[in-house]
């Protein structure tokens, strides 16, 4: 049974629209599970997984998620509910006016990381539609060289944003609560089914070894480090305000600290159990060329290739986990939109509908240009990943040295074990994160102007 949730509705600071709030504990977890489970786990980690080495990749994600994502988000819902504004109000309220420039940042890698994440939505909606009329494609590299070519990416990407806008402009509890609440049980239940199907393929040993036993020399990459942090924030939701923006919803009573636990838990159970698919599969089916190519297609190449080989079986397991893949799109791609929005809001007062319709349609005309050019999409895709550790930075160093009295928030609602560590998990946001964040961000630059350099050089 869900709690009820605190039902007192403070005023909206100067005039008088008033916040809502989200209707029950179990919607805002499964809203905010429903924003870091998405692309990112099934799409991005094992691209990223297979591109960064594997196992080692595997091992410093975990421990950067652990380490790093849960202060984070710990920190985005503090200034959220503390402020209970969306990302650049809240960071004028509490930090004074030069510091709305980290909600600004936030408000443009959510608009940006949209822009293409509709697209490759559209992929995965087309491969389910697919799927079910007419089976998939006998040579899969091929058809996704089809899917992604022409005016068809542009369709699918404008028929999943206006599923996002109208969802957005519905509000935070008919709308993101309600889908999520349907969507995201129904979301675990097929990936999990995955994994153990793919458990019985013959000849998946080294899929599995690639995946879990890392080698010692590579744990001490910090280049893997570093992809598996900007990984990390992405599958988080973090560095953009998204968890910001949904705590601003939230009331005193909740326990942060365990709600950014339960979260990051069941973000990294999804993109766990999805390598427990796609590296099986690879291996089983010879496919490791193929993904070893790391182009942003990998696993659109990969995983149809398998469900053709399986036949009839195939077929059904592949429009599940396309049909899998798109809900958790829906929801992720919800939160980003309602950065966006709730931005618009509550800096223009302007109603939701209206903000929900217009950033909608300017990110679906941005996502025109990654829609015809995966090159474009690629690059937008490493340009947002710094923008998020640029943000995060941003977040860590707020909360960490200008909020006002950050332990306050972030023990409102708390007991027990939940309590006793914030103190620690302060000191280590003040002191420690800074120290980790900064290299990466160094680092990922760095790579970006090579990324850049090999698009238009
Ligand atoms: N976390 C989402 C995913 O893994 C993507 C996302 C990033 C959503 C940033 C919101 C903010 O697919």
């Amino acid at each position: 049974m869900p709690d009820p949730i605190d039902v007192e509705v403070k005023k909206h600071s100067e005039d008088s629209i008033q916040r809502e709030l989200w209707g029950t504990r179990v919607g805002f977890i499964l809203a905010a599970v429903g924003s870091a489970v998405g692309l990112g786990n099934m799409w991005r980690f094992p691209y990223r997984v297979s591109e960064g080495g594997g196992a080692a990749f595997v091992v410093l994600y975990i421990a950067l998620t652990l380490i790093m994502g849960i202060p984070l988000m710990l920190a985005e819902f503090s200034v959220g509910r503390r402020t209970r504004l969306s990302p650049i109000g809240a960071f004028k309220k509490e930090g004074g006016g030069g510091w709305s420039i980290v909600g600004f940042l936030g408000v443009l890698t959510g608009f940006l990381i949209l822009s293409y994440y509709s697209v490759i939505a559209g992929w995965v909606i087309r491969y389910g539609i697919e799927g079910i009329i007419s089976g998939f494609a006998a040579d899969p590299a091929a058809h996704f060289g089809e899917i992604t070519t022409g005016i068809a990416p542009i369709i699918y990407h404008l028929a999943f944003m206006a599923v996002t806008i109208t969802i957005v402009s519905v509000g935070v509890e008919k709308g993101i609560e309600k889908a999520s609440l349907i969507l995201m049980p129904v979301l675990f239940a097929i990936v999990l089914g995955l994994a153990v199907w793919a458990f019985t393929l013959p000849g998946s040993d080294a899929g599995y070894s690639f995946y879990l036993a890392p080698s010692l020399s590579e744990l001490m990459s910090f280049t893997t480090l570093s992809e598996a942090a900007g990984q990390a924030f992405f599958s988080l939701s973090l560095g953009m305000g998204a968890m910001l923006t949904f705590a601003s919803y939230l009331s005193k009573h909740e326990n942060l600290n365990r709600e950014a636990a339960t979260i990051a838990a069941s973000d990294f159970g999804v993109a766990f159990t999805a390598g427990l698919v796609v590296f099986p599969v690879i291996a089983a089916l010879g496919l490791t060329a193929d993904v070893g190519e790391s182009t942003v297609g990998a696993l659109f190449i990969a995983l149809p290739g398998a469900f053709v080989e399986m036949g009839a079986i195939g077929r059904v397991v592949g429009i599940a986990f396309f049909f899998a893949l798109t809900v958790g799109a829906v929801t992720s791609a919800v939160s980003l939109l309602e950065v966006v929005t709730a931005s618009a809001i509550d800096e223009f007062k302007i109603h939701r509908k209206s903000a929900a319709i217009g950033a909608g349609i300017i990110i679906t005309l941005v996502g025109v240009l990654p829609a015809l050019n995966l090159n474009a999409l690629g690059l937008i895709d490493r340009i947002t990943e710094w923008f998020l550790a640029l943000g995060a930075l941003g977040v860590t160093l707020f909360v960490g040295w200008r909020m006002r009295n950050p332990q306050e928030e972030m023990l409102d609602g708390a007991s027990g074990f939940f309590a006793s560590i914030v103190p620690a998990v302060l000191f280590f946001i003040r002191f420690i994160m800074p120290l980790i964040i900064i290299p990466v961000i160094i680092y990922t630059g760095l790579n970006l102007v090579t990324e850049f350099r090999t698009v238009f050089g």
